[in-house]
């Protein structure tokens, strides 16, 4: 596969109709001294002489989907609370020195806060014209050199680097062959390289999978919602010798909320009014596994 030429036609994305005066608008930003602070709130602290600008900036580029972000006073309150899912998979991952891709990245929340470990590179893979200009307003001051690639998932295997740890969050259930993208995360790694990933999940011991009709929550473009047990079973049928559980969540509105960063719904518009147990489709209400990954079995001492 010619990484390159899917690249080229790629950035000419960027000159979409919708994106192009959202490129001149990033272009029009004063270069400024700034710092990059790492929390919950991904801040861009320094003195930028129009602080309108930026407002007026980030809100061309709506709907913020992940943060939150302040830049320069001007707080991007994201739809989503990415620090929520952030923390609960903090414990379980080291990246110093290590190269890591962030696969479906958005605009890039989880990699700058991914910079508290000082991996040696940092790769964030997202087909998105939109959340890749999010994420260019951000490092045009945040200068991080972080590597993002307007590619999907389906490239990672074809990379120049191999990696020792990706991250593939809330990606899987989007994917109407979700064995084929384990096996692409799979082939993506170093030899003992580890996934960390997120998806809807259905309770049930039995190893099934919900095949939603035509949305899941609102959302068009979900495939399939397993048990743990399907997932574990994908999982291990696409080469991965372990599969470990860290943690399970129910969604609630205190992560995914309507803000004035976002058009349209949220969350308390996806589930039943009258059985918040359920989706708006009948469906059992998203919940989610947070699972670890490895290539190879660790040496038992
Ligand atoms: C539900 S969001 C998850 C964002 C983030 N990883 C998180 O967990 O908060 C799915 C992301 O996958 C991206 N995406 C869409 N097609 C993709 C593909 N083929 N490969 C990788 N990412 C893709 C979307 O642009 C979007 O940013």
């Amino acid at each position: 596969m010619d990484l390159n030429e899917i690249r080229k036609e790629r950035e000419r994305w960027l000159g979409w109709k919708n994106i192009a005066p959202l490129r001149q608008a990033l272009d029009e930003l004063e270069e400024v001294e700034s710092k990059l602070l790492l929390g919950d709130v991904v801040k861009v602290v320094g003195d930028y002489p129009d602080k309108e600008q930026i407002h007026n900036t980030a809100k061309m580029m709506m709907p913020w989907r992940k943060g939150p972000f302040d830049i320069f006073g001007t707080v991007i309150e994201s739809e989503w609370q990415s620090f929520k899912k952030y923390n609960l998979l903090r414990p379980f991952f080291s990246l110093k020195g290590k190269k890591v891709a962030d696969i479906g990245c958005n605009n890039g929340y989880y990699m700058f806060r991914f910079l508290e470990d000082s991996p040696k590179k940092l790769v964030g893979f997202d087909p998105s014209p939109l959340f890749r200009t999010q994420f260019d307003f951000i490092e045009k001051f945040a200068k991080t050199g972080i590597v993002y690639e307007m590619l999907g998932v389906e490239h990672a295997e074809f990379y120049e680097d191999k990696f020792d740890v990706i991250f593939c969050l809330g990606v899987l259930y989007h994917r109407s062959d979700p064995v084929t993208m384990l096996k692409q995360l799979y082939r993506a790694l170093e030899k003992e390289g580890e996934v960390f990933l997120d998806t809807f999940y259905i309770e049930g011991d039995e190893e099934m999978a919900l095949c939603p009709r035509s949305s899941y929550s609102k959302i068009p473009n979900i495939y399939f919602v397993p048990t743990i047990k399907a997932l574990e079973h994908w999982c291990l049928r696409a080469g991965f010798s372990e599969f470990e559980v860290l943690r399970t969540s129910v969604t609630t509105p205190d992560e995914q909320r309507k803000t004035e960063w976002i058009e349209g719904e949220s969350l308390e518009n996806f589930l039943d009014p009258s059985d918040p147990t359920k989706t708006v489709e009948g469906y059992p209400a998203p919940r989610r596994v947070y699972v670890r990954l490895m290539k190879k079995r660790k040496e038992k001492r």
